[in-house]
């Protein structure tokens, strides 16, 4: 494998990550009732562990599950991706698959003032799921 065939294979596995786009909208559907969810929002809606407040500079840990019952891995049904956004920046997207046993992803977020996150994550038979929260930074 040359150097050209290792700069290219990212590009070409962006381009078969289903409903991603580096520059398209953070859109996904969202729970009509965050308070009640249906059966279908508890297995997509991303749920973010988030710190009440960051501190300004400092990385704090940040964890992302799809689904606050984990959504299922299986090679017929499974979450494709998940991408985490600060503000309109997408800082991270992980392509996923039957073999990562559950869709939770797990990075270090460095703030420096308030700001939205959005995650959003992608069911191959459910479509692209949203959930934004505001972190507060002190
Ligand atoms: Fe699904």
């Amino acid at each position: 494998m040359g150097l050209a065939s290792l700069a290219l294979a990212p590009i070409a596995r962006a381009q078969t990550r289903p409903g991603w786009s580096p520059t398209g909208p953070l859109d996904g559907r969202e729970p009509a009732n965050p308070e009640d969810l249906s059966p279908e929002e508890r297995r997509h809606v991303p749920v973010l562990m988030l710190p009440r407040a960051a501190r300004a500079g400092r990385p704090f840990d940040f964890v992302a599950q799809v689904g606050v019952d984990p959504h299922g891995m299986a090679p017929a049904h499974h979450i494709e991706w998940v991408e985490v956004a600060v503000g309109d920046e997408r800082v991270f997207v992980a392509d996923l698959g039957p073999r990562v046993a559950y869709p939770i992803v797990r990075l270090s977020l460095v703030l420096t003032e308030t700001v939205d996150v959005t995650v959003r994550a992608h069911c191959n038979l459910h479509g692209t799921w949203r959930t934004r929260r505001t972190v507060p930074v002190r």
